[in-house]
């Protein structure tokens, strides 16, 4: 069956209205039709997008000088896209590497790519020891979207009309309208609400039994997440490296993403038990894990590879590309070593 007709019938089955969260969640991760789940070559230079682990080696290289303190030296890997971090990582450390990924289509890229250096988990493991890593995948959950009128707080959601898929507002409710009415924003204003990807740190917070959790993603703290001028959102859709703002075209074929609120993230997480271990922009986050000397050891051994690994490091560090949209929030539990990525401009405070 089709991803717009299962949508549909399910739209029909709910009484007309599905949740915009719900929405996501079938065109992202319905097994075998949703994005995701679906197979399509969605990284790199030939597909939708490109993560900073498929810009190259860099990243992954800056992030071991990180990870080669961390102990024991296992690191869990979340949404593993091409394989492309975990491969880098594995080179550079050596280190038991275990995956967890929803989709079965990457989890076979996955399995092609790195055979037996791995291990591929179904669940979360009930008391993990080690380094967690989730680099884009907090922005692939499901968010609702709320609309704040002059007439109240509403949850936008999806309805069929004349064979298309289009908004209709009906009042928030629940934890939804809880957490909407904690949020000052100038009316009318439209923004999303990850109530999912709180509720996933919360589960790899519990899971943790000792050691780091990393969240690599775009976002910003929640005062400039809920800015005034960012009144229609950060809900954004990818289609072979074009963005807009229509989740509606091609359900299933492209990728729909929001920004991650990043002070609502660590707020689960403490809630959830962690320590706030800190918080800083990507390109603060690599130069203080030592990105210019990872640079510097490329310049030496090969002058005429580096020009590739300098476009990287401008596309890591530039704040007109990655390097200031991208944080990287990190929380723990137990006894871990100040993590030295976070030396300088640490930015927990502001969150
Ligand atoms: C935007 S891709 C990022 C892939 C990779 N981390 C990278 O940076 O290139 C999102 C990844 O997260 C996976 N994913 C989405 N939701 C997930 C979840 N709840 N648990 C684990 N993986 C998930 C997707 O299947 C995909 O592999």
């Amino acid at each position: 069956m089709l991803l717009r007709s299962l949508i549909s019938r399910e739209i029909a089955e709910r009484g007309g209205w599905m949740s915009f969260a719900r929405y996501m969640e079938l065109a992202l991760h319905e097994p075998r039709l949703g994005y995701y789940a679906g197979g399509a070559q969605q990284f790199g230079a030939g597909g939708d997008f490109v993560t900073a682990p498929e810009l190259g080696t860099l990243f992954g290289r800056t992030l071991a000088r990180e990870l080669r303190k961390a102990s024991p030296p296992r690191i869990l890997e979340l949404g593993a896209g091409s394989g492309k971090l975990a491969e880098t990582l594995i080179e550079e450390l050596g280190c038991e590497y275990l995956i967890l990924e929803t989709s079965a289509a990457l989890r076979e890229r996955q399995r092609a790519r790195l055979g037996g250096r791995v291990s591929f988990l179904e669940r979360l493991p009930q008391r993990f020891r080690g380094v967690v890593l989730a680099n884009e995948v907090a922005d692939a959950l499901p968010v609702h979207v709320v609309a704040w009128t002059a007439q109240g707080i509403l949850e936008r959601g999806v309805r069929v009309e004349n064979g298309a898929f289009g908004w209709q507002d009906r009042p928030a409710t629940g934890e939804l309208l809880k957490e909407a009415e904690t949020i000052e924003v100038p009316v009318p204003y439209v923004s999303e609400i990850g109530l999912a990807a709180r509720a996933w740190l919360r589960s790899l917070v519990e899971s943790l039994e000792e050691g780091v959790i990393l969240v690599i993603d775009y976002g910003f703290p929640r005062h400039e997440y809920y800015h005034p001028q960012r009144a229609a959102g950060t809900l954004m859709c990818h289609y072979r490296h074009r963005a807009h703002a229509d989740p509606f075209e091609r359900p299933g074929e492209q990728d729909i993403t929001a920004h991650v609120d990043f002070s609502a993230m660590a707020r689960a997480a403490r809630e959830a038990g962690a320590q706030l271990l800190g918080c800083a922009t990507q390109a603060q986050f690599l130069v203080n894990c030592g990105i210019t000397e990872v640079l510097e050891q490329a310049n030496a051994a090969s002058a005429l590879h580096y020009a590739p690994i300098a476009a990287q490091a401008q596309k890591l560090l530039s704040p007109a590309e990655m390097g200031e949209l991208f944080k990287v929030l990190a929380v723990g539990r137990g006894a871990a070593p100040p993590l030295a990525g976070f030396s300088r401009g640490d930015r927990s405070h502001s969150l």
